[in-house]
């Protein structure tokens, strides 16, 4: 059988259909295409038995510090149900925002692999709060009630917006009082570090997140994540909990190659700088448009916002993005590291045509 790419549908899609759906609907960062074929040579060590990964391992202790525990993974639903498999037991539960990724984006993976409750509860902008947050741990210590052991947090959220080091510093305090833990799901931390201008470890380790995944496929690479353990104690298993949980990769390799390319010579920074960059043009733009409203602070590398309904249907046929509300009418307008300003004045003008049509 003669297998053959239809290379013009191909060219049409990348020449002209780069939307604005999600991060990772970009293709991969030729930097790291790059890296991964410089790591495509000869035999090496499998399962992270090799210098790439060392060499990886070792960059993030440079941005983390020296003892600090990093497992590679494929993806971000591993990242976090893993991530918090560690940090629990069956019996206990994991608050979150309602809207938290692991709560409405990975199935019932966090519910299956950890045997918690999710706790999810409302949100402010996708942020949730101390105070909220206390008020859900109760009834500690009695064995009909599911005992509260995790915040987790997603930075940036799923609104785009990012926590403060003073808003995490508040939760970490909640966590530490109750013997909680709190985690942090980092899909869009490189855009959260440049959106609130701090390096990764300020509103991290230092505001006591005490596990974190830090994402890597929505910054120009082609697969990979990170789970990073400041808490060495929630670490002491998880080299058996990542093959159980069927995320260990025997290429090891190739994913320590792309976060080894992804954390030198600031691409993470240049990528998300870029990408956040594209996301304020957006809404400078969209502001500008009376029938178009702006729903969120704009801190990262997406914008949502609330269109005439009827003028959605026609500009998806133009440039694909998602609706986040059916019910208001708000979308969600993804930027990538390979957003350009071209695209976003066609999205744009395409918007004005359609409303004033
Ligand atoms: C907030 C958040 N966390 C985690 C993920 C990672 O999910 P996946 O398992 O698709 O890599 C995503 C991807 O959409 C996300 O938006």
């Amino acid at each position: 059988m003669q297998c053959r790419v239809n290379l013009p549908a191909f060219l049409f899609l990348y020449l002209y259909m780069k939307s604005f759906a999600s991060d990772n609907y970009s293709g991969v960062h030729p930097e790291i295409m790059e890296a991964l074929q410089r790591a495509n040579h000869a035999h090496m060590g499998s399962y992270g038995n090799d210098v790439i990964t060392e060499g990886a391992v070792n960059r993030f202790k440079e941005f983390f510090g020296d003892d600090i525990e990093v497992y590679f993974v494929y993806n971000g639903t591993g990242a976090n149900t893993l991530g918090l498999r560690a940090l629990t037991q069956s019996f206990q539960a994991i608050i979150c925002s309602e809207l938290a990724h692991i709560n409405v984006d990975e199935s019932t993976a966090p519910e299956q692999f950890t045997g918690c409750k999710l706790v999810g509860i409302p949100n402010q902008n996708g942020k949730i709060n101390a105070q909220q947050v206390s008020e859900k741990i109760q009834r500690l210590g009695d064995p009909h009630h599911p005992q509260a052991k995790v915040i987790s947090i997603s930075q940036l959220t799923e609104y785009a917006t990012a926590y403060s080091v003073n808003e995490i510093k508040a939760l970490s305090e909640v966590a530490k009082k109750h013997n909680m833990y709190l985690h942090m799901d980092g899909a869009r931390i490189s855009n959260a570090a440049v959106s609130l201008n701090k390096n990764f470890k300020e509103f991290t380790r230092d505001a006591g997140v005490d596990v974190l995944s830090f994402g890597g496929t929505k910054n120009g690479m082609m697969f990979g994540e990170a789970v990073v353990f400041f808490t060495k104690e929630a670490a002491a298993f998880f080299q058996y909990i990542r093959k159980q949980g069927m995320q260990l990769h025997s290429k090891m390799r190739f994913i320590s190659a792309q976060f080894e390319a992804l954390l030198c010579n600031d691409l993470w920074k240049r990528n998300a700088a870029h990408a956040n960059a594209m996301a304020q043009k957006l809404a400078a733009a969209l502001r500008e448009i009376p029938q178009v409203t702006i729903t969120q602070q704009v801190d990262g590398n997406g914008v949502f916002a609330i269109l005439p309904k009827e003028i959605i249907a026609p500009l998806q046929q133009e440039v694909f993005f998602y609706v986040w509300n059916e019910r208001m009418n708000e979308v969600r307008l993804m930027c990538s590291f390979d957003t350009s300003e071209d695209e976003i004045q066609r999205l744009v003008k395409k918007i004005k045509a359609l409303v004033s049509a």
